[in-house]
């Protein structure tokens, strides 16, 4: 027994021995991972902080900093030691490895190549100053779980890019490369990595938009923002709304585009959804209002129309085009109608829409109303591509409804030509599906040149030259274009076609268009078709023929207040066509430079000139953006011979141009106030007196526009352009303010220009037509005197023009002495500046209300111009149609000298092409 004691005793030491003796084996240091370490400890510069690295035996002398298991380095722990120089490239010897984490330091050069760490599941190296990453730096890291990497900047133009072997990673959950430049596109694999869960990307060069890979992805957390390109993050974002997994999405800051996708509602898991500071338009998806997670929801600076979703929690939806500034609040009945409908036409990246916010729709392009009530929708060559909204019908009181050249598909909803007052439906060249619903009696048709099911004979494709329906009466079940009737039973069916792409909706444009026919045949191809006019839908040739835009256009102001607004199609002008005119927007072609950016002279192929004004992109994000926006919304619905012709715009990423025609002769504060610095002679009375009243004549049109009344705010000699018969016309429309129904008066940011303020404008901010009456009394003052509005450089008694003019007219004596030294008059002419400064001081009066309209100082004006009679007649130039009549008389005019004319003139259509087309019959008759 004792004995068997003994024997167990003695195995027992021997175990220890064993167990000792292995323990001191083990505790010697592969010598591979020696050097390695060893090598490590060479690389940087505070090896001081390592205290025992100086031991020889790293695991067994117990390094701080490392791990070992055995005789195996498995772990670099060295988060945030201030440690700095380069890592050694021979880290990835350490071939057990398990953990590396270098991160929150300052080493410099080059990241190690993790190639073949087949162990390591932690990498970390964010924080420090790497400047460059090894091609095989994923290579073989079939165990890695987490890798990062931000904050480190890599030296690589244009930034480098994911090698792919990083998707044999198979087990790879969190990849964080944010702030690293990376640069190129998210690459399509990073969206087939199952086992990937948090991705991060942000804040560096990538480009083009989320991979369609993405849809099916495993991913919790997913950030691209702020990509700091030129051109960051683009497209739509549909692919997120498959991610079923996704908590945290932060896509802010790029330039993503299109419409929220209404998929996001069902990212049960989303808490925290930023999509702020993007090109996003359209409506916000109820859906997202369903999200039981969301607790954090950023959406500001977007195009986003519509109401504010009621989420639960408040969030800042500012400097979108929302209805209502509160959430959950409605829009008005007829925005929610018409963004139903700009919904389902898929419209709202239409260059037609970029007015279509807030929750008036009677100042959107290509909506009028009447007190209140949308009258008609006219939205020709506008890209729309889905289909009709039955929401349209909820638009009692809709009169036209003008879709001409789109792609609506789909069928067209009995509601719709139901609506009681609807009297005309243009869907001319669609895509329209039948059946057609039956047509009530009254309502004029065109549905030409759609793929229509045939139901009938008549109501089959356009295309056959011949027409289809001029046999058939209005109103009968499928008449398909009773718009056009009446046309063609006078006329032969052969139309113009006018190579205008997309660019000729309005009637004044359709008018200035007859003036160019009449002038200039060659310029337009006639073809046999069905319709009284084809207005080419964007082609390979649109940028040539982008010159074929009219340039002035008629319309009178004081026809009444009952006449039709002018609505322009699609002005879209291509930035190379634009680059091509202007040289490259050379230095040479500079006109002048504003406060919102360089205005560019151009010459176009065909040697149309033109005036680009270029936004600095710099205001292009705030005020200038919404001057910029206003100026479109004003030139495209106003037009006259005394404004300035917007004849398109662009928009290129962050270039914004808006392209005029050109005046050759210049501004009236050149010709005024530095002629001879230019080399111009002069400006006589004569002249003087004619550029007033044409100032006036555009003003009083801008003020009594169809019910509505533009304001300009910012009228000046700089701001009136003239050409080669010193005829005026005003420009520059970003301070347009529309005032709402009638001349109330609006409360504004101050804006405009000192010396040509209103007092009660200046003081208070509220805004009334009558602020431009008293800048057009300055104006004159100017004219009489050749004095400057604000004249700084003269003492403080004759700074202030009003004042100093007002003080001078006492009487004749010391008025004379006032008149600009240039000007020789004679007795008579006397007699009509002492008029002219009599209209200024009632211009200037102190309150708003003493002031008269400026149909008084078109009044006053008229008879004196026309005694005067100044030497050129430019209205003679325009082939004999006085631009400045009323439209229908000018339409008169211009049949009555086509009666009895050739064959090739009267197989012209009686009406301006498009005419009928586009407004509803009681604006034509
Ligand atoms: C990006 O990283 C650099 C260091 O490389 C750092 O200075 C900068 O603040 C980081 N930027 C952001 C947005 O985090
Ligand atoms: C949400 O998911 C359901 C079921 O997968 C699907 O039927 C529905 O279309 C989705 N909703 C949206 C708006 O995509
Ligand atoms: C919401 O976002 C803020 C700012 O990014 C962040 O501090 C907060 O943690 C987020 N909350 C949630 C619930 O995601
Ligand atoms: C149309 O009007 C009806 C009745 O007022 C309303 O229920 C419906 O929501 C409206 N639809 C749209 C799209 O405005
Ligand atoms: C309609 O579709 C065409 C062709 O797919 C596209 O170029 C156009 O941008 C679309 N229009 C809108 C308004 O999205």
């Amino acid at each position: 027994m004792a004995g068997a004691r003994n024997l167990w005793k003695k195995l027992l030491l021997l175990a220890l021995l064993l167990v000792s003796l292995h323990w001191r084996c083990t505790a010697t240091t592969n010598p591979g991972d020696l050097a390695v370490l060893q090598s490590f400890l060479q690389g940087i510069d505070q090896k001081s902080v390592l205290t025992n690295w100086k031991n020889s035996d790293p695991c067994g002398d117990r390094w701080i900093h490392i791990k070992c298991t055995g005789a195996a380095v498995t772990a670099l722990e060295m988060n945030n030691l201030q440690l700095g120089g380069t890592v050694t490239p021979d880290i990835n010897k350490l071939s057990s490895l398990d953990s590396l984490q270098l991160q929150q330091n300052g080493f410099t050069g080059s990241l190690p190549s993790l190639s073949g760490l087949t162990s390591l599941s932690r990498a970390y190296f964010g924080g420090n100053s790497f400047d460059t990453i090894p091609g095989d730096f994923f290579t073989g890291l079939t165990n890695v779980m987490e890798i990062f990497l931000e904050d480190n900047h890599v030296n690589s133009t244009p930034g480098w890019s994911l090698p792919a072997d990083i998707q044999h990673c198979s087990n790879l959950q969190t990849l964080s490369i944010t702030n690293t430049t990376l640069g190129g596109t998210i690459p399509d694999f990073l969206g087939t990595m199952s086992s990937l869960k948090n991705l991060y990307l942000a804040y560096n060069t990538l480009r083009g938009g989320i991979p369609a890979t993405f849809a099916g992805s495993n991913l919790i957390k997913f950030q691209a923002n702020n990509q700091q390109g030129n051109e960051p993050l683009t497209g739509s974002i549909d692919p997120v709304a498959s991610m079923q997994s996704l908590t945290t999405l932060w896509l802010h800051v790029n330039q993503f585009s299109g419409v929220i996708p209404p998929g996001l509602g069902n990212l049960s898991s989303l808490q925290d959804l930023k999509l702020n500071d993007n090109e996003f338009v359209g409506v916000v998806p109820q859906s997202l209002t369903q999200l039981p997670a969301l607790k954090n929801f950023t959406i500001k600076g977007n195009m986003l129309v519509g109401p504010m979703p009621e989420l639960g929690f408040s969030y800042d939806g500012s400097t979108n085009g929302f209805c209502q500034a509160t959430p959950g609040l409605p829009c008005d009945p007829r925005v929610t109608a018409l963004l139903d409908f700009a919904g389902a036409a898929d419209a709202f990246t239409s260059p037609c829409m970029t007015t279509w916010k807030g929750n008036d729709p009677c100042s959107w392009t290509g909506i009028n109303c009447v007190r209140g009530t949308v009258t008609t929708i006219q939205l020709p060559n506008c890209q729309l591509n889905g289909s009709i909204s039955t929401a349209l019908a909820n638009l009692t009181g809709l009169t036209a409804l003008d879709l001409r050249n789109n792609h609506i598909s789909g069928l067209l909803p009995a509601a719709i030509v139901q609506i009681p007052t609807l009297r005309n439906l243009n869907l001319f060249r669609n895509r329209l599906s039948g059946p057609l619903p039956p047509f009530p009696s009254g309502l004029q048709v065109n549905v030409d040149e759609n793929p229509l099911t045939p139901v009938s004979p008549a109501s089959g494709s356009g295309a056959s030259p011949s027409g289809s329906s001029g046999t058939q009466a209005p109103g009968s079940p499928n008449a398909p274009s009773g718009a056009e009737q009446s046309t063609r039973r006078k006329v032969s069916p052969a139309a113009i076609a006018v190579p205008v792409v997309g660019a000729v909706a309005a009637v004044a444009a359709a008018v200035s268009v007859f003036v160019m026919c009449r002038r200039k045949r060659p310029r337009f191809m006639r073809v046999q078709s069905s319709s009284a006019i084809v207005v080419h839908p964007r082609d390979s040739s649109f940028e040539r023929e982008t010159v074929k835009l009219p340039t002035s256009v008629a319309k009178e102001g004081h026809s009444g207040p009952s006449e039709v607004r002018v609505e322009t199609g699609n002005l879209v002008i291509s930035i190379h066509v634009l680059r091509k005119a202007t040289n490259g927007f050379s230095e040479n072609s500079i006109l002048g430079r504003g406060g919102f950016g360089v205005v560019y002279k151009g010459e176009l192929d065909d040697g149309t000139k033109i005036a680009v004004k270029r936004m600095e992109s710099a205001v292009v994000n705030n005020k200038g953006l919404s001057e910029f926006q206003a100026e479109i919304q004003v030139l495209t619905k106003v037009r006259h011979r005394h404004l300035v012709a917007l004849l398109g715009y662009c928009i290129h990423g962050n270039e914004k141009l808006l392209v005029y025609e050109y005046m050759p002769q210049g501004t009236l504060s050149q010709h005024l106030f530095e002629f001879a610095k230019h080399g111009y002679h002069h400006l006589t009375w004569k002249h003087r007196l004619s550029i007033a009243l044409d100032v006036a004549r555009g003003i009083e049109y801008l003020h009594g526009l169809a019910h509505k009344s533009f304001i300009h705010r910012d009228l000046k000699p700089s701001n009136i352009l003239l050409d080669d018969t010193l005829h005026a016309k005003v420009a520059d429309f970003g301070l347009v303010k529309l005032a709402p129904e009638g001349k109330v008066s609006v409360e504004t940011r101050l804006a405009g220009t000192f010396g040509y303020l209103a007092p009660e404008y200046a003081v208070t901010g509220r805004v009334t037509t009558k602020v431009d009456v008293y800048s057009f009394g300055v104006i004159l003052m100017e004219l009489i005197t050749g004095r400057q509005a604000l004249d700084t450089s003269r003492s403080e008694e004759t700074m202030h023009l009003p004042t100093w003019f007002k003080r001078m007219r006492v009487n004749r004596e010391t008025f004379r002495s006032s008149l600009d030294p240039v000007l020789e008059v004679t007795d008579e002419e006397f007699e009509s500046i002492c008029s002219v400064a009599e209209l200024a001081g009632y211009c200037t009066m102190r309150e708003p209300y003493q002031r008269p309209d400026m149909s008084h100082a078109v009044n006053v004006l008229a008879p004196m111009v026309e005694r005067w009679k100044p030497s050129m007649d430019f209205d003679a130039e325009e082939g004999g149609i006085d631009l400045g009549l009323s439209l229908s008389e000018a339409l008169r005019r211009w049949q009555e000298s086509e009666t009895g004319m050739d064959e090739t003139r009267t197989s012209l259509p009686t009406r301006p092409p498009g005419f009928a087309d586009s407004f509803s019959s009681t604006d034509v008759r």
